[in-house]
């Protein structure tokens, strides 16, 4: 058995964040989220994480380790530190911190809703300013005459968006899966995927970084259907101009 320090940050509310500590002893296979979980179970029932199929299915676990996202339950200890090291584990960047290591994704939501792919089993939804709170639908209804689309693959975990330095700069840009989702579906017969994806916050505010692909837990490459996404945009404007 390895004795480890998890560094883990804490916020409640609007207090100011800060780090707790905890020493754990753990078997290196064993996977980040346990950690977390003895920890919960035994030193301190007030933290708060997120996890649900513990075979990184259901997108709940994503987290930062170490300053890189992950799904905690699938990123063996081992990988990520050594004997005697330290975990350092933060919530999801560009979302808001529900409490401790929970965010909420409905920023995420909302956009994949947009592009016609909204989530199935939304996690979370705190209701934004001036709107009403919206309960989780089971099954997401599609405007009259219009068809919801999932993105293959996708988790809708909102790890691309976390890593994408330009989502922390803007919070308005579409970001990774959005933007994934256009792509799948084509721009033919959708003038207004076509109108979000050839806007400010469409496929001209990616900087080309790729850290969506990087650290994807899926197979879903949001950064190349990015660049795919830009072609078939310039396309269209070229063929609006040559006629
Ligand atoms: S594209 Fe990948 S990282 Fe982004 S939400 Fe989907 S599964 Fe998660
Ligand atoms: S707990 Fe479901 S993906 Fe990690």
């Amino acid at each position: 058995m390895w004795k480890i320090t998890y560094r883990i940050r804490r916020q409640k509310g609007d207090e100011a964040s800060h780090y707790d500590t905890f020493q754990v002893e753990v078997d290196p296979e064993e996977y980040v989220l346990d950690g977390i979980e003895k920890i919960w179970a035994f030193e301190d029932r007030s933290l708060t994480f997120r996890h649900a199929c513990h075979h990184s299915t259901c997108g709940a676990c994503g987290m930062r380790v170490n300053g890189v996202e992950k799904l905690t339950c699938i990123t063996k200890i081992k990988d990520v530190t050594q004997d005697g090291g330290t975990l350092t584990v933060d919530p999801l960047r560009n979302f808001p911190v529900v409490s401790d290591l929970v965010v909420d994704l409905g920023p995420l939501y909302r956009k994949m809703e947009a592009v016609h792919a909204p989530p199935v089993h939304p996690l979370s939804m705190t209701p934004w300013e001036g709107e009403d709170i919206r309960p989780p639908k089971e099954v997401p209804t599609p405007p009259e005459g219009g068809e919801y689309i999932r993105l293959p693959d996708c988790l809708e975990c909102g790890i691309c968006i976390s890593a994408c330095p330009v989502a922390a700069s803007d919070p308005d840009y579409l970001g990774p899966a959005p933007l994934a989702a256009i792509q799948i579906q084509g721009l033919e017969g959708h003038p207004e995927l076509l109108a979000l994806a050839d806007s400010q916050q469409g496929v001209w505010r990616c900087h080309s970084a790729f850290e969506c692909s990087a650290v994807c837990p899926s197979s879903v490459d949001p950064g190349w259907r990015i660049m795919d996404l830009r072609r078939q945009v310039t396309a269209r404007r070229l063929k609006t101009i040559i006629g």
